[in-house]
């Protein structure tokens, strides 16, 4: 564990001149120290790209391991072509995707460039790429003339943080600046996306790892083909996966188990049970085993309020006192459910399965 310091957390609203606190952040990035900063999704534990030894310590804060590659943020676009060489006949696809979808919560796994350090890419030989709407992180890789290299800032396997105070609780002393721009507007990591050939040899996408950009949306502008088979080959420019997308992940520190909003639920006795439903109104929600009972989008139920607000709904669960053990209610498997399904049923895996 790195040496222990005091973390300052800097407020910035967005909707005002941050430049100073853009310029700051990126001060300390360029001297190879480590800033978490805001996105759209979840907030990012930053460090400069083209920096392998800042870039090492974010593994070691995270004590994440070191074949799960970081995504590369860029202050736009065009900033793709300095880290990635998208091949001639994938150029159509990605201009449109990026029109369409950048900036925003879409990352792109492409080919990479030798500029970028073989750290971040855990020697893969792909780059992920993404320009988040979040104008801090935007600002501070401008700032700082280099991509930020910046993966959730959670340690490993815990839920992703989706505002300044969730950061602290991961990270507090172990970096020296946060940017807190209130809570995120997505609170979903990005829909990670290998843009490919299909077995036609047409541009087509496989979906990495699910998330905001839904598969559905994805649908309505190219080609989405299925993803590489479990236990596949390893990685090429080809036939990429997502090494970090681990059966276990996003977990609480409390047992967590999915169940049908139907039921039937059986709680062990002796057990005290939290309840993360989604409507509120299940009939698994109506059973009087529950000490503490959360919605994820009380009433009508909307799947957007839903993933907003459901990694604070797990962390608040995991630390509530009178719960021990953690019930999820599955949701509709259907546009933003299914992302949100990945994350549920990742937090519920078993962790030494
Ligand atoms: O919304 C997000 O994507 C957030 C914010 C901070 O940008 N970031 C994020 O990073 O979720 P992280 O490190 O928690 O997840 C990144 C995922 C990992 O599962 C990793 O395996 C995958 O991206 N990844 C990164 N580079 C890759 C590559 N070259 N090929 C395939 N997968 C890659
Ligand atoms: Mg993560």
């Amino acid at each position: 564990m790195p040496a222990q310091m005091e973390t300052r957390v800097l407020e910035i609203d967005p909707l005002e001149d941050c430049r100073a606190a853009y310029r700051e952040a990126a001060a300390l990035l360029a001297e190879g120290q480590l800033v978490a900063i805001p996105t759209e999704t979840v907030y990012g534990l930053g460090a400069d790209a083209f920096n392998a030894d800042a870039v090492a310590q974010v593994f070691a804060v995270k004590e994440r391991p070191h074949f799960d590659p970081l995504i590369c943020h860029l202050p736009n676009a065009a900033a793709v072509h300095e880290i990635a060489d998208v091949p001639e006949e994938l150029r159509g696809l990605v201009d449109t995707l990026a029109a369409e979808f950048w900036p925003g919560p879409m990352t792109l796994v492409l080919p990479r460039k030798a500029c970028v350090p073989d750290i971040v890419t855990s020697g893969l030989p792909t780059v992920a790429c993404r320009v988040t709407s979040h104008e801090a992180m935007r600002g501070v890789a401008k700032a700082l003339g280099h991509p930020v290299a910046a993966p959730s800032a959670n340690r490993f396997g815990h839920i992703s943080p989706t505002s300044a105070p969730a950061v602290l609780k991961e990270l507090g002393g172990s970096i020296p600046l946060v940017l807190d721009a209130g809570a995120c507007s997505e609170g979903l990591e990005s829909t990670i996306l290998a843009p490919c050939l299909d077995d036609k040899g047409n541009p087509a996408v496989r979906i990495l790892r699910e998330g905001p950009i839904t598969r559905e949306k994805l649908r309505e502008v190219c080609r989405v083909v299925k993803a590489a088979k479990k236990g596949a080959q390893a990685d090429t420019p080809a036939a990429p996966n997502a090494p970090g997308q681990l059966k276990s992940h996003y977990a609480p520190s409390k047992p967590l188990t999915l169940c049908s909003p139907f039921g039937p639920f059986t709680p062990q006795p002796g057990v005290r049970y939290g309840l993360i439903s989604y409507k509120g109104e299940s009939k698994l929600a109506q059973m009087d085993c529950w000490v503490e009972k959360m919605s994820l989008s009380p009433g009508s139920g909307r799947l957007a309020e839903a993933a907003v607000r459901l990694f604070a709904v797990m962390r608040a669960m995991d630390e509530c006192e009178e719960v021990d053990a953690i019930v999820a209610e599955e949701l509709p498997t259907v546009g933003l459910g299914a992302a949100m399904m990945d994350r549920l049923t990742r937090a519920a895996a078993d962790r030494n399965a």
